[in-house]
């Protein structure tokens, strides 16, 4: 008989699923650990959680459960628009910010014809996407774990539809320069869409004006999410902006219900909660300057980061990983980005970011020389190129 994986699509069957962070109750059900003593610093999320606007806005909306949301989610974009100054027709809304990415894929490329472009140590969705989709990804090696622009552009052929680049990346955490985007965007050809995945836009000092690349009608596609500064990735929703033109394809690749209804009025809430993004902005970068300091003074190499976690080097991440997990500690192993030698710790309340560091040097014994916490003026100027 016909064997299924004979059956199956053959890009899926070298497919490596993503890895995402560990559910809290997956371990406290493995190690037999109460989950409420366990802390999760694993995937990029608000340690406030969500606006209590949102939350409360969820809550009317249940009621309503029984209606189908609306498709076209009409007021979430308006929402959206009114926030950025744009048209209701430069929002397109996705099953978080991921959807997007695969409808650009539905959208733009032809399996076995285009390509995309991305960066060595970008989000990981953009490679499983084209492999899904049968789509030749060209990845260009980054400088500093930062994305070499110059080179992206080198690597485009006539064959590239989209180029991704996320700034701030994740799991890198870094950021391109505000010139260095708006020289890239000036020289890419017409034939290729500049995907600038933006999921930790909020959390930049001088952001560049992406949007006025949208206004001005170039080939350029901002994701954002709800995920991340608003506290609200559990319920998947996330959006793109666009020229119409652009957006007017993209409706045509997805769901007719894509977005669900509760997750459209706890988004539309959570829009207008600025005390609530405000105070998600100020506990992460006093956070992030707490534990890069802490990093520094054990002298741990780290790249320094402009989102909510923190990228660094631990010798073995893998191990790094279990013996925190074991102490109620989840953070991500970098094995899945081929930095084995990296973990990514979200950033959290000050109490979860200390009784992280607080359980750090016990699990980096004998993997990594740990200075004495003396030195404590941080490692500046340091090169993640040095050890790369
Ligand atoms: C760079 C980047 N882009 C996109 C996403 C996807 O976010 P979501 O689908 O939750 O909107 C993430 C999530 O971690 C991310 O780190």
């Amino acid at each position: 008989m016909i064997s299924l994986r004979d059956l199956a699509n053959r890009e899926l069957l070298d497919l490596v699923p993503y890895e995402p962070g560990k559910p809290v109750d997956d371990v406290a059900r493995e190690l037999g650990l109460d989950p409420s003593s366990i802390i999760k610093l694993a995937s990029n999320e608000n340690p406030l959680g969500p606006s209590p606007l949102a939350v409360e806005a969820m809550r009317k909306s249940l009621e309503s459960a029984h209606f189908y949301p609306d498709g076209g989610g009409f007021h979430l974009r308006t929402a959206i628009a009114n926030a950025f100054n744009l048209g209701r027709e430069n929002v397109v809304l996705g099953n978080g910010s991921n959807e997007i990415i695969e409808l650009l894929f539905h959208t733009f490329t032809r399996p076995g014809i285009h390509e995309i472009v991305t960066s060595r140590h970008a989000f990981a969705v953009y490679t499983l996407m084209a492999q899904l989709f049968g789509v030749r990804a060209i990845v260009v090696d980054d400088v500093d774990f930062t994305p070499d622009l110059p080179a992206m552009l080198r690597a485009v052929t006539p064959q590239t539809r989209l180029i991704f680049l996320a700034s701030p990346n994740n799991p890198t955490g870094t950021r391109v320069t505000n010139e260095a985007l708006e020289t890239f965007l000036r020289e890419l050809p017409p034939h290729v869409i500049a995907v600038l995945d933006e999921a930790y836009y909020e959390f930049l000092d001088n952001p560049p004006d992406t949007i006025g690349h949208v206004r001005n009608g170039e080939r350029v596609v901002l994701m954002r999410t709800f995920s991340k500064i608003q506290g609200l990735a559990g319920l998947r929703i996330g959006y793109g902006l666009a020229t119409a033109e652009i957006t007017d394809l993209l409706q045509r690749a997805r769901q007719p219900f894509n977005a669900n209804a509760i997750a459209q009025a706890g988004a539309i809430a959570g829009l207008a909660d600025i005390e609530h993004q405000k105070k998600t902005k100020a506990i992460t970068d006093e956070g992030r300057q707490f534990i890069e300091s802490a990093f520094a003074r054990m002298g741990l190499k780290y790249v320094p980061s402009s989102a909510n976690f923190v990228l660094v080097h631990v010798g073995d991440g893998g191990e790094v990983f279990k013996r925190l997990m074991k102490k109620g500690v989840i953070i991500r192993s970098m094995v899945s980005y081929n930095l084995p030698g990296y973990i990514r710790v979200s950033i959290g309340t000050p109490e979860q970011n200390a009784r992280f560091l607080a359980e750090l040097p016990a699990a980096l014994e004998g993997l990594v020389e740990v200075a004495n916490g003396e030195r404590d003026t941080p490692t500046v100027g340091w090169s993640p190129s040095a050890i790369v």
